[in-house]
Parts: C-alpha cells; sequence; structure tokens
C-alpha cells in the first residue's frame, strides 16, 4: 500500500540539505510512495505549511546551497503542546512518517515528537558546525570550511602586503570543528577556541616570536563562541593594553552558503536514499550517521547530544605547524 512521508529542514541552513531532500524524494518515489515537502521547518509544520514533491520538484536543485524547503529556527515547537499540534497535523494530511535535515536542536525537537505522540521520525544531521554525537559527519561541514578556506587565503595575501595581523572570525557557535579544520588549512598562527580564555602573553611571545624570524603578517583564527563579534573584544584588549594593532574579520553567514562540495552531494545523497528507506521500513527512530568512513544509522538517542569537537591532536598540530 502506498504510504506518505514528510521531510522538513529546520536551524541554520547548510550547502547539501538540497542533495537530501533530492534523493530522499526519489528515493521515496522510486519505492512507489508519496512525499510532502514542510516549507519552513517547524513552524512551517504548525503552520500547516506543506507542499507535494514530485521527482521533478526537486530537478536542478543538487549543486544549489540553502534549502529549497526553506528553514527557521522555531522556540514554539520546545513546548509539548505545539509538539502534539504537530503531530495532529501530521496525522490530518495523512503523513506516515516524518524526516527531519537539523542540527540538535532540531533533533531534541524530533525526538520529543516521537517519544510523546508516537511520530516516526528519521533524523539527517545537517549543520555547518559538524558537532552532533554519534556523527563524525554533518551535511555542509566540509563546504563550509572549504569556504572559509578560500576566504582565508584571500585575507592572507592582504595580510602579507600590508604586514598586518588578523583576527578571522568563523562560525560554529561554541564548537571548535570548524575553527580548527580552518586553522590548520590555512596555516593559521593559532586557533582561538570558544571555551577558553585568551592567553594574551602566549599570543603576544608568538607574534615577537614571529617577527624574529621574519614573518611580517599572522592569522589568529577565532571560534565565534555564543555570540558573534567576539573577535571585536580580542582586538581592543591586544590595542588598549597590549599596544598591538589588530584587524578583524567576521567571516559570518558567508560560510552557510554555497554550492555543496562532492563529500556533501555524496553523503548527503547516500543519507537522503537512507532515510527513505529507513522511513518506509520505520521499526525505531533513527539518525543517518557516517562513521568509519561509512554512512549507516544510529539509534536517535546516541545523537541528540551538541559535541564540543575539541581535537586535542588537532590543537597540537595546528600550534606545532605555527612555529
Ligand atoms: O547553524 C549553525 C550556525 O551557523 C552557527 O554556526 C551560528 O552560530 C548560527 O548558526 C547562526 O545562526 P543564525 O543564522 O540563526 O544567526
Amino acid at each position: 500500500m502506498s504510504k506518505t512521508f514528510a521531510i522538513l529542514t529546520s536551524g541554520g541552513d547548510s550547502p547539501g540539505m538540497n542533495c537530501a531532500i533530492r534523493a530522499f524524494t526519489r528515493s521515496v518515489i522510486y519505492q512507489g510512495h508519496k512525499v510532502m515537502g514542510i516549507r519552513r521547518g517547524y513552524a512551517g509544520l504548525l503552520d500547516e505549511d506543506i507542499i507535494p514533491l514530485k521527482a521533478s520538484s526537486v530537478g536542478n536543485i543538487l549543486q544549489r546551497g540553502g534549502t529549497i524547503l526553506r528553514s527557521s529556527r522555531c522556540p514554539e515547537f520546545m513546548e509539548e503542546k505545539n509538539r502534539k499540534k504537530a503531530a495532529d497535523i501530521l496525522k490530518k494530511n495523512k503523513i506516515d512518517g516524518l524526516v527531519v535535515i537539523g542540527g540538535d536542536g532540531s533533533f531534541n525537537g524530533a525526538y520529543k515528537l516521537y517519544s510523546e505522540n508516537k511520530t516516526p521520525v528519521i533524523g539527517i544531521p545537517g549543520t555547518i558546525d559538524n558537532d552532533i554525537s554519534g556523527t563524525e559527519y554533518t551535511i555542509g561541514h566540509v563546504t563550509a570550511v572549504q569556504t572559509a578556506i578560500e576566504a582565508v587565503d584571500r585575507i592572507r595575501d592582504t595580510a602579507f602586503s600590508h604586514e598586518r595581523i588578523f583576527l578571522v572570525e568563523v562560525m560554529g557557535r561554541n564548537s571548535c570543528g570548524l575553527a580548527l579544520r580552518v586553522g590548520i588549512c590555512t596555516g593559521a598562527e593559532d586557533v582561538l577556541l570558544p571555551d577558553e580564555q585568551v592567553d594574551y602573553k602566549n599570543m603576544i611571545s608568538n607574534i615577537e616570536r614571529g617577527i624574529a624570524r621574519g614573518k611580517n603578517s599572522s592569522i589568529y583564527i577565532v571560534a565565534e563562541g555564543e555570540k558573534a563579534g567576539r573577535s571585536y573584544d580580542i582586538q581592543k584588549t591586544l590595542g588598549e593594553k597590549h599596544k598591538i594593532k589588530a584587524k578583524v574579520c567576521i567571516l559570518g553567514h558567508i560560510q552557510r552558503g554555497g554550492s555543496p562540495n562532492a563529500i556533501d552531494r555524496l553523503y548527503a545523497s547516500e543519507m537522503g536514499a537512507l532515510a527513505a528507506n529507513s522511513i518506509i521500513n520505520f521499526t525505531e527512530p533513527l539518525v543517518t550517521t557516517y562513521n568509519d568512513g561509512k554512512v549507516g544509522v544510529s539509534p536517535f538517542a546516541n545523537c541528540l547530544t551538541k559535541i564540543s569537537g575539541k581535537d586535542q591532536r588537532q590543537i597540537e598540530l595546528t600550534k606545532m605547524l605555527a612555529i
């Protein structure tokens, strides 16, 4: 018997979400079922903003950044009564299961929707932050790292020409993954992690050591932490207390846009297809994951925690390569 399954994207968008939407839609249709797209994440679900998705609806989107379904952050979904409303809307629209592409906040909402209402849910990890427990990979992270690398390479050119110090702030909230990878891939002088006080003494002695060995410019990657703009405080302290001038460049949302790279296209497509099989043959809530070189599935409960991505080996590598 033909069933109907829905898909939505929630939280910050990330390059590759469209690949997953396309793969999910076509895999479900290929197996004789129907697909509905819920627009604007959980907010759209509560507003019943639901559209049919055909094989042709997801044509020519593989290479596009963002999400054709649009996304939102929806604090209302943290309330049980609204999750009940969402479950009722899904039932009313004869939707047999929901696939959620998003980060840990979106996953917590989806898991509660299942626990409280028994709505079948499957998660696909999508966030540039790569900070979800139970999976080594989230859709969009690799492209975001690449985008930031290209930006920092350009900043290096001007930093060299003007003999300047730059603080380049990258996204990722309190997770370190994006910042550390960008730091290593751009040869940054150091990465200022979100959960650590800046060690100005160490920073200044590094700058001085660099100058002594002929380095005329430096790049520090600043992880944004709780609130974007942290770099301005660091710039102020460097200037006022240590008489060191630094320029700030906040990369911001540029990291969330752009065409997904090969890795994100490939794994997002695999995850979309796997999510289709998992919701069609639903037995328990699962999340598509990537671990030890393979795309697979894990129980939903393993993928609900935010991870810090504070990899000691990468921290040491950054320091060692910056001498
Ligand atoms: O989706 C994750 C993320 O891009 C974080 O890296 C960043 O701190 C946050 O979203 C920004 O969110 P918003 O676009 O809602 O300001």
